[in-house]
């Protein structure tokens, strides 16, 4: 079996990239697809034949009836969002309990964590993180701190379980009544509410690193499918305005018990504009006309909080680093459509700090936030590209525009989107 049969698709930036979308049309060539990091803070968008589907927690190759999708050990899961998930999307999605697995390592997300959260975003006032408040940061708070941390494996052992919730709810109760003056969490409610949970998902918590082992020992395609971005991972991304997971190509170790030897193929992918929601430096951003005419005409909403995005240059710097951390081998251009009809075009090629040209992606967010991008200037387009299905059925100038990418970043572009069905894909394969 060979390595360069799994792949890993990763986002490059903050996040949104479209990755849903090339997830599920590569889902095809594979048996299996495993989501690695994150949880119910993504929102990946899947659509064909007329319908959209918005995906938070179920890997998006849920759609091919014969690719087996596994949740694996690195994301933090809410119960419920599962289950709404499956129930929403199991008509469209033939035979979904039957081949769906999440791993017994994967960490949960209670009612504690989210109102956590919500309370420290509020007192942090101008200092928060700008997150999406669905419990992932103290959840992975949580994991690291052990002691009050649940595992999914938990929920196939309930009488064990119990005491452990009500013990975790009173030392929570604790913060909330004695730190933030809140009302406490009542512990029989909880529990009766998470044990149904529980035993509904009960049948898919299985042991997925060993099956992900079996799956390779057979020979099987496994498509790997990271959640947010490179400049999101809590290691390489731009801390402390990051999500609380491995969400470069790092995490799929960790994650899935699989060692990155495993991994063929590393596929990043970008939008041909940049995005970011929440708080952070964002050295490329547009806050005028353009920057809202791109926000307008890529429909820049959150998926998961309907948050207005911040829109930008394509920061190539940025992406450069992100390849670097990556060892990224192609990359993946989506929302190519929505440059057509912009009055000006331009590409960040570098950043200049303190009157000099830094050599280094910044590590700091005080230097990032400082940092002047260097923009080219690139030739506009305004004809209608989202029904090319060639790169040469492209105008000059969006050929230029990716061929100018390719050189930026160093790796080649395989793959352009030009809307967001299936069918408007271009492959330079
Ligand atoms: P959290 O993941 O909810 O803790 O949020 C931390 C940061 O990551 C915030 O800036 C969020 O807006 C951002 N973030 C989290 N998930 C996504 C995503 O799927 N797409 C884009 N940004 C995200």
């Amino acid at each position: 079996m060979s390595a360069r049969n799994n792949t890993c698709i990763v986002g490059l930036t903050w996040g949104d990239e479209a990755k849903g979308k090339i997830v599920d049309i590569l889902s095809a060539e594979h048996d299996l697809c495993v989501r690695y990091n994150g949880g119910n803070n993504a929102g990946h968008t899947v659509a064909f034949e007329g319908e959209t589907y918005k995906l938070h927690l179920v890997p998006s190759g849920l759609f091919h009836p014969n690719v087996t999708c596994v949740i694996g050990g690195g994301l933090v899961v809410d119960p419920k969002v599962l289950l709404e998930e499956i129930a929403n999307y199991e008509g469209a999605a033939t035979g979904l309990r039957g081949r769906l697995l999440v791993s017994s390592r994967a960490h949960t997300i209670w009612p504690w964590h989210k109102k956590l959260e919500a309370l420290s975003e509020k007192y942090l006032g101008k200092g928060k993180i700008g997150t999406t408040l669905r419990g992932i940061g103290p959840a992975y708070g949580d994991k690291a701190n052990r002691v009050t941390a649940i595992r999914m494996g938990r929920f196939l052992a309930p009488h064990d379980l119990e005491q452990a919730v009500r013990q975790i709810v009173e030392t929570k109760n604790r913060i909330f009544t004695g730190v933030f003056g809140e009302e406490p969490l009542e512990a029989d409610a909880v529990w009766d509410e998470y044990a149904a949970y529980g035993q509904q998902l009960a049948p898919m918590i299985a042991d997925t690193t060993a099956y992900l082992h079996e799956a390779l020992a057979a020979g099987k395609r496994i498509l790997f499918e990271g959640a947010q971005g490179t400049l999101l991972d809590i290691d390489h991304g731009t801390y402390p305005y990051v999500t609380s997971s491995s969400a470069s190509a790092a995490g799929v170790w960790p994650g899935t018990g699989v060692p990155a030897r495993e991994i063929g193929r590393i596929l990043g992918v970008v939008k041909a504009y940049t995005t970011r929601v929440g708080e952070g430096p964002f050295p490329t951003e547009l806050t005028g006309d353009i920057g809202s005419q791109i926000r307008e005409q890529g429909n820049e909403y959150g998926t998961t909080t309907g948050r207005p995005r911040r829109c930008g240059w394509l920061d190539t710097f940025a992406i450069r680093y992100a390849a670097q951390v990556n060892g990224l081998d192609d990359i993946v251009i989506t929302l190519l459509d929505v440059l057509s009809g912009l009055p000006d075009l331009r590409i960040c090629t570098g950043y200049r700090l303190d009157g000099r040209r830094l050599e280094a992606f910044p590590a700091c967010p005080g230097a990032l936030a400082e940092a002047e991008p260097l923009l080219e200037d690139m030739e506009p387009w305004s004809d209608d590209i989202t029904g090319v299905r060639k790169f040469d059925d492209l105008p000059e100038a969006a050929k230029a525009y990716v061929n100018r990418v390719e050189e930026l970043v160093g790796a080649p572009v395989r793959i352009i989107s030009v809307g967001p069905d299936r069918q408007q894909t271009i492959f330079r394969e």
